[in-house]
């Protein structure tokens, strides 16, 4: 088993004093995919605005670790120089990182220089080779394209190649493929499984789309209400769900077939993570009695397989 590249140990953030994320512990192995998926609301951006140590999503409580070094240890400046050495970033549109007017080879050259890694004379042949990473043929016509004349799949592979350039060992991606078309979508996610696999860039992929978690992600974490309920290997978390939340998310997805799929009726809380009782409760068909007095914690139910409740598990044959 390979070493924790992250780890993050009963993290709380949010925004003033006001946590939108709770208790939420886990680690991230090198060369790793992890999925984040949840419904809107359930604190997966704040996770990872936490993670980068943005200044807006403030970090309330618990640990965050970078090979060796524990964040709350560092000041604030060098936590985010740290971050931003480490971990590369990729959004679900890439007008929220790059400039659409200026040249993707101005924009490549101010960053490279702000991370001092800027080599004139190496500079044309690291981005050929970056960009065949990622699948981006004609180098020079993207690299000096400005972003609003590319296409979304395209701007994507752009992000990707850039966070290679930087070094950068963990991509963090919130919704990276949710603006792009079901093809498109496809091409970028095959960019980020190469990105792993010739590069060993460990990453962690929020989306909306679990058939896109089930190709990509060597694990996945359920996310409600800012609590992480479910992680396991995806195969047992798509296949053989724990959490009832779980469960009921992956019945929502509607199928090919024209049927209509269960349903998860209702919306998660507005109101943040709760300290007690079960905030899926009030939606969850297996609520029972005492789910208001439990206090839940993401607990291992099975090899490697870890949910704050398992109601939802299979009822056998
Ligand atoms: N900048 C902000 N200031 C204050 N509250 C915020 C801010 N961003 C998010 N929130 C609140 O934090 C909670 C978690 O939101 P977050 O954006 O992390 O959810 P999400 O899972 O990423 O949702 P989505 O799938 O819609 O992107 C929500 O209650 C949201 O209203
Ligand atoms: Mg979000």
């Amino acid at each position: 088993m390979n070493a924790a590249l992250l780890a993050v140990s009963r993290l709380c953030a949010g925004y003033g004093e006001r946590p939108a994320v709770a208790d939420v512990s886990f680690s991230l192995r090198a060369g790793e995919i992890l999925c984040l998926v949840g419904e809107s609301g359930c604190g997966k951006t704040t996770l990872l605005r936490s993670l980068l140590c943005a200044p807006e999503a403030r970090w309330l409580s618990g640990e965050i670790t970078l090979g060796d070094t524990a964040l709350s240890g560092l000041s604030e400046n060098a936590r985010q120089s740290l971050c931003s050495q480490r971990l590369g970033v990729v959004f679900q549109t890439p007008e929220a990182a790059f400039n659409p007017i200026r040249s993707y080879r101005r924009q490549f050259i101010e960053t490279l220089k702000s991370h001092r890694r800027y080599d004139p004379a190496a500079f044309e042949r690291q981005v050929a080779r970056a960009f065949s990473k990622v699948e981006l043929r004609d180098w020079r016509r993207v690299l000096d394209a400005c972003p609003y004349a590319l296409s979304g799949g395209m701007n994507q592979r752009v992000a990707l190649a850039l966070s290679m350039l930087l070094g950068q060992d963990i991509l963090l991606c919130d919704e990276p493929t949710s603006a792009l078309d079901a093809t498109i979508q496809l091409s970028v996610a095959q960019a980020l499984q190469r990105l792993r696999d010739a590069s060993g860039v460990a990453q962690i992929i929020v989306t909306h789309n679990l058939a896109l978690a089930g190709f990509l992600a060597d694990r996945v974490g359920v996310m409600y209400a800012g609590h992480l309920v479910e992680l396991g290997a995806t195969g047992d978390v798509l296949r053989h769900p724990l959490h009832p939340y779980t469960r009921s998310l992956i019945e929502a997805v509607p199928g090919l077939d024209g049927a209509l799929p269960t349903g998860l009726p209702g919306s998660p809380p507005l109101s943040g993570p709760r300290q007690r009782g079960c905030e899926f409760m009030d939606r969850c068909p297996r609520a029972r009695a005492d789910c208001a007095a439990r206090t839940y914690a993401l607990a291992q139910v099975e090899e490697d397989h870890f949910a704050t409740c398992d109601a939802g598990k299979e009822v056998g044959p």
